[in-house]
């Protein structure tokens, strides 16, 4: 691996993963450079604030950025180049920074009434709707990128959905390397995302399957991508970003990350999702994040075979304890009683 001296990392949006808490904890060690809202879905009508504010409550607290100061950007999704633009002044006088339209959901309900990937079999379209939001947002001083797929079913109209994106005024274009139809399929076609680069003058940000280190090194070598969006990569180490930002300024790897690393994100997590949801949805969450790690940590992979059947809270949180002869500074179970 030849080494790389700068480059950018966005958090990828994922509905139902990456809210406001995951975006605060897992941008927590400034390796991230901005994050992503989970789509906020728009049909035909102006949305009330709090729509925006559920989605993004750091538009109210802290002025659009993580508690670090990360940017947050603000996702649409939608078919209709009228009620896209609306909501996106709408956003901007809430205080939105940026505004990302998403071209890529490949949800089945979002595809049937047009939003989403659905919008690339006919690049026209994307480029209509880009358009329509870069020029209400162009007097108001913000941004608008776009995050496509490689197509809906076949890769054909790669390249015309991202120029048609490029010239609509999309300020950068992410681009996650699949179809519609591949889903989440690996592998991620990175060498597609090159292709587009080539044919475009706006930043192209390489997104899909980078899990690793050597995943990173990759993906920017195939598509000449100077900057890439992490998702499940960074659920599944929280320490990717900051892995991937080490090595660009020292060349070293760090070490792989710890069990205890690991568990202080969940309980962290654990602890701030309670403060607004039920025992039982929290529970949830957390087996779902862990289920993420297991794949790439063995010790992950452990305890989830014996955390996978816990219901209580407490009990779940015990069982992320480090044992004994692990790093004694960290005592989950003990962080979580002294909050409830
Ligand atoms: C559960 C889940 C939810 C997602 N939600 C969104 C979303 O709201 N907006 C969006 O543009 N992409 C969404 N995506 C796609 C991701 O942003 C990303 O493009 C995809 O996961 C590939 O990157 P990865 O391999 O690094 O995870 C979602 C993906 C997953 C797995």
């Amino acid at each position: 691996m030849t080494r790389v001296a700068s480059g950018r990392i966005g958090l990828a949006p994922m509905e139902g993963v990456i809210d406001v808490i995951t975006r605060d904890l897992l941008s927590a060690d400034g390796a991230l450079d901005w994050t992503v809202t989970e789509f906020v879905r728009v049909v035909d009508t102006r949305l009330p604030a709090r729509v925006f504010l559920r989605h993004c409550p750091e538009l109210e607290h802290t002025a659009c950025a993580t508690s670090n100061g990360t940017p947050v950007h603000l996702q649409l999704l939608g078919s209709d180049p009228d009620a896209l633009a609306a909501n996106a002044v709408h956003a901007q006088a809430l205080g939105a920074r940026q505004v990302d339209l998403n071209f890529g959901c490949p949800a089945k309900t979002v595809n049937r009434h047009d939003g989403g990937a659905s919008l690339l079999r006919d690049p026209e379209r994307v480029h209509t709707v880009v358009r329509a939001v870069a020029e209400a947002l162009a007097p108001l001083g913000i941004a608008v990128t776009a995050k496509i797929r490689l197509g809906f079913d076949d890769k054909q109209v790669a390249l015309a959905c991202a120029e048609a994106a490029e010239a609509g005024g999309a300020a950068h274009l992410v681009v996650h390397a699949r179809t519609r139809r591949e889903g989440y399929r690996p592998p991620a076609h990175w060498e597609w995302i090159g292709r587009i680069r080539a044919r475009m003058t706006i930043p192209v940000i390489a997104n899909g399957d980078i899990w690793t280190l050597e995943d990173y090194w990759k993906a920017r070598t195939l598509s000449g991508c100077t900057d890439v969006m992490l998702g499940r990569g960074m659920l599944a180490d929280p320490w990717l970003a900051r892995r991937i930002k080490h090595w660009q300024r020292t060349g070293e790897h760090l070490p792989e990350t710890p069990w205890t690393a690991r568990a202080e994100v969940l309980t962290a997590y654990a602890q701030r999702m309670r403060m607004h949801l039920p025992e039982k949805v929290v529970v949830s969450l957390l087996k779902q994040w862990l289920n993420q790690m297991r794949g790439r940590d063995a010790e992950a992979a452990s305890r989830f075979t014996v955390l996978r059947r816990r219901t209580e809270l407490s009990a779940f949180v015990d069982g992320l304890a480090p044992a004994k002869h692990d790093d004694a500074s960290l005592r989950p179970d003990v962080a979580l009683r002294a909050m409830s």
